[in-house]
């Protein structure tokens, strides 16, 4: 019988700073309206504290779903962090957490795709369930993008937040879990969006600093126009792919890059905004938590066997979708 990984268990963490748009007005040339209408975004959750970072909140989020679970974090076998904001260069950040769990039988490491990184990292650790050689494995999506972030820059510091979600991922012999997958990435892409320094080619110097060359670096327009066309073209190969009408689909779990992405992503797939998991206006961009956060506070309204279509683009460029059977 084939095995299918499915996600069997979810929960997130953010932080509780909020950040408005109101707060933003007061140090960059900005507007609340102007956020709302071109990006959907109202506050983002924000870590402030010093001695924090993505390995605490991907930690908060997998004991709070380790509790739902009843699990014990020995049981664990294989975590997965999926972050573009990692503690430190090394060792990976999935390292940290397990230690932190107390998930001391697992191995770990860290996927780093951009905003495509946990449905990478979800891909990713499906081939281990499939393959019958796992059974438990940690997925999580977590980023500190404050920590990267200029807060003088209009461009960036409006769209990014902090924050967190997991998902356990177990195998399924029910026919419901991950039935699809389709990545892509095109390289070329690199000069839109990109953080220049911290890596072997622009090691951290008193010039790296001063040119802040740690920041994000982002060209919206040509990322935006990308991503309309990219997000609606995966989402709707993974309906034809699984001959799946418009009806057929229970939710689009995307991506929370911009809204108006999102909302020219649900109108190709012929869907009305009630089927979209949407919450960019309460958390902004988090990266690699957006659709682990969408899923967990969609948890409660989902049903067994509901039609999901999860959906990424992000810097690289790196996008992808993946029609999931939701298991409970
Ligand atoms: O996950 C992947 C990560 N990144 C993305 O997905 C980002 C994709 N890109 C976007 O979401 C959009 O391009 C942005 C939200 C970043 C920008 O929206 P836009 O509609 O592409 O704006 P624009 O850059 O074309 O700028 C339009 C106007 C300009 O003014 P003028 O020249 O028309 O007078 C900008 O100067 O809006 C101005 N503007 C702003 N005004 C107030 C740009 N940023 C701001 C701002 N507040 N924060």
């Amino acid at each position: 019988m084939k095995i299918i990984a499915a996600i069997t268990g979810v929960s997130a963490y953010v932080p509780e700073y909020i950040l408005t748009n109101q707060e933003l007005e007061k140090t960059v040339n900005t507007n609340n309206e102007w956020i709302l209408d071109r990006c959907g975004i109202s506050e983002r959750r924000i870590l402030k504290d010093k001695d924090k970072a993505s390995a605490f909140m991907a930690a908060e989020a997998a004991k709070t779903l380790l509790a739902k679970k009843s699990i014990s974090p020995l049981d664990i076998e294989l975590i997965i962090v999926a972050t573009v904001t990692p503690d430190h260069v090394y060792p990976a950040t999935a390292n940290i957490v397990s230690d932190m769990i107390g998930a001391t039988n697992a191995w770990g490491f860290d996927v780093q795709a951009a905003c495509s990184s946990f449905l990478s990292a979800l891909s990713v650790a499906a081939k281990f369930i499939e393959s019958g050689t796992h059974k438990k494995i940690l997925v999580i999506g977590s980023d500190k993008m404050s920590s990267i972030i200029d807060y003088t820059c209009r461009k960036t510091s409006i769209l990014f937040g902090d924050g967190a979600g997991a998902v356990l991922l177990e195998p399924s012999t029910d026919d419901t879990g991950i039935i699809d997958t389709r990545m892509y990435a095109d390289g070329s892409g690199k000069k839109h969006l990109y953080q220049a320094a911290g890596g072997s080619l622009i090691p951290a110097s008193i010039e790296s600093v001063k040119n802040k060359q740690h920041f994000m670096t982002m060209e919206g327009q040509p990322v935006f126009k990308l991503a309309v066309i990219k997000m609606a073209d995966v989402a709707v190969e993974m309906m034809e792919r699984n001959k799946l009408s418009a009806d057929d689909i229970t939710y689009l779990t995307p991506h929370q890059a911009n809204k108006r992405i999102i909302e020219a992503t649900a109108k190709r797939m012929g869907i009305s905004m009630e089927k979209v998991m949407l919450n960019i206006q309460k958390y902004g961009n988090t990266t690699s938590a957006t659709i682990p956060l969408c899923l967990a506070e969609w948890e409660s309204q989902l049903k067994k066997g509901d039609n999901l279509i999860l959906t990424t683009v992000g810097a690289g460029f790196t996008w992808g979708g993946m029609y999931l059977k939701w298991s409970y």
